[in-house]
């Protein structure tokens, strides 16, 4: 018989990534625009990003990510039943970048869509599917974050376009029973925002419905840092309450990669010790939705994380939104 308090949890069976080929360093960017090693470095903590080959779509960069995630995870594509892919720079404007993963993978059951909440879209992906999951509707979720924003880049724009890079990460969830604790395995909590009266820090100058074409990245660095910090430990403290757990308990921070100083400044706010963030922005530069996946599939690989440890992920962007998760992994 059931335990009368039993319930379902999104289990991780496993986390994968892809990078595309061609690493662009900061020496490298020195010789396309007015900037610095020295600069990016200081300013941002990057020292290099991938760039994707001509014709390498987002899909392309996410099933292989999907694929090295089921692989993590020992189980088959068909196993699948929903896929949610974030990204704001899908192939085309619709059909969405997740209906080509699924068929990329040979799926042909289930229900695949991408969210739309640029670098926070990782986070709103675990948070979906974790609803989706955890009500019983579906069995198996493949969340992946994925993009190409050399495409949405300015590259005659110094302040940006030596912040961003492209890449994907993929995580599998599954539906388990659980008894409920915050020891139990799984997503333990999640918690999202948004408040779109930020637009104009954060935007993209095109589009389907205003210009008809892409568009370019357009920030205002100082603006998105001023907000950041806040509101990223906002969103934690919410899951540290939902729980019954403090920063004391956690074995790793793994953040949205956009800027050392933006992470050292959040783990520092809520008393995080140091040695438990896991930081690859050096490596990868902002890939937005694709940093948290990214993060986790180079921790998990490394050894550092590991099942039962308490993992914390949050990300803010453009919108803006912000969201946490807390996971025992
Ligand atoms: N190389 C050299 N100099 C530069 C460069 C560059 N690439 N870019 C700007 N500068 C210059 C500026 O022109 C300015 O010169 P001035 O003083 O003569 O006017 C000077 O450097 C300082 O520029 P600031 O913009 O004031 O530099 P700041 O210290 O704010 O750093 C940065 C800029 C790194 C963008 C910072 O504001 C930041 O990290 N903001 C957060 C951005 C972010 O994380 N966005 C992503 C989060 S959301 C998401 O992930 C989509």
């Amino acid at each position: 018989m059931a335990h009368a308090t039993e319930t379902l949890r999104s289990v991780v069976l496993g986390v994968g990534s892809y990078l595309p080929q061609r690493c662009l360093s900061n020496a490298d960017l020195e010789k396309m625009v007015d900037t610095t090693d020295e600069w990016i470095l200081k300013r941002t903590g990057i020292r290099q990003r991938y760039i994707a080959a001509e014709g390498e779509m987002t899909s392309m960069l996410a099933t292989k990510a999907a694929e090295d995630a089921l692989k993590a995870a020992n189980i088959s594509a068909q196993d699948i039943d929903l896929i949610i892919v974030a990204t704001a720079t899908p192939d085309y404007t619709f059909p969405s970048t997740a209906t080509q993963v699924q068929a990329a993978l040979g799926i042909t059951h289930g229900v695949a869509f991408d969210v739309a909440a640029v670098c926070s879209g990782f986070v709103f992906g675990v948070a979906t599917a974790d609803k989706f999951l955890t009500s019983g509707s579906h069995k198996r979720a493949l969340v992946i974050g994925a993009e190409t924003f050399s495409r949405i880049l300015d590259w005659n724009d110094r302040t940006t376009c030596v912040l961003f890079g492209d890449g994907a990460g993929a995580m599998v969830l599954e539906a388990r029973k659980s008894e409920g604790s915050v020891a139990d395995r799984g997503v333990l909590t999640t918690h999202l925002r948004s408040d779109g009266r930020h637009r104009e820090k954060l935007y993209v100058d095109g589009g389907p419905s205003t210009t008809g074409k892409a568009g370019h990245l357009r920030m205002m660095g100082k603006e998105v840092f001023r907000h950041a910090v806040g509101m990223v430990t906002d969103v934690m403290t919410d899951a540290f309450a939902a729980t019954g757990t403090t920063a004391a308990d956690l074995d790793w921070f793994v953040p949205h990669q956009a800027n050392e100083r933006i992470i050292d400044a959040s783990a520092d706010k809520l008393g995080i010790d140091m040695a438990k963030i896991v930081k690859t922005v050096s490596l990868h530069g902002n890939t937005s939705a694709a940093s948290i996946p990214l993060a986790l599939a180079t921790a998990v690989k490394d050894g550092r994380i590991k099942p039962g440890q308490l993992v914390m992920i949050e990300a803010m962007g453009g919108g803006f939104t912000w969201g946490s998760a807390l996971i025992r992994w």
